[in-house]
């Protein structure tokens, strides 16, 4: 499997609870090493254009509103199979259903405050850098 790059977001819930450095050391240790990291606030209509694929969906609303209610941390992640790799250590999006050890079987506190997000395929990971990076900005 070649080298990939996907895209995180550590979430508001996860910022707001001092856990940046802990969900980081998630990553390092599992072989993904990162090569772009900022801490930004997003505006609501960022957020709804970020998410838009799920507007239709009836969890939109709540989803936009908690992404703006306190800074994240977007990150570039480098490594072998990094979309399975990053996907596999963040574990299922419902806490419940997370396996022991991933973040958001750790640290997540429910299926929309779940900690991190991450890129699901390459287009995506393609498309979600290129939303919150410029290429100069990526350093591997
Ligand atoms: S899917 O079908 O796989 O695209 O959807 P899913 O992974 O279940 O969820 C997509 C994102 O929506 C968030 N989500 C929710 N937020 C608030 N409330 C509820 N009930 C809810 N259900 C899902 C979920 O955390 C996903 O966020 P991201 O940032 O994409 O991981």
């Amino acid at each position: 499997m070649a080298i990939q790059r996907t895209f995180s977001i550590i979430k508001p819930d996860a910022t707001k609870r001092n856990l940046t450095g802990a969900i980081v050391a998630k990553f390092e240790a599992a072989g993904l090493r990162i090569i772009a990291s900022k801490r930004i606030q997003l505006s609501l209509a960022q957020a709804q254009e970020f998410y838009g694929v799920h507007s239709e969906r009836p969890f939109f609303g709540e989803l936009t509103e908690f992404m703006v209610s306190e800074p994240i941390v977007v990150q570039v992640l480098e490594g072998e199979d990094a979309i399975a790799k990053n996907r596999e250590v963040m574990g299922a999006t419902n806490p419940a259903d997370a396996a022991d050890g991933t973040i958001r079987k750790e640290f997540a506190l429910s299926i929309g405050e779940n900690s991190v997000h991450g890129s699901d395929a390459p287009e995506t990971a393609a498309e979600e850098i290129a939303y919150f990076f410029s290429g100069l900005e990526l350093v591997g």
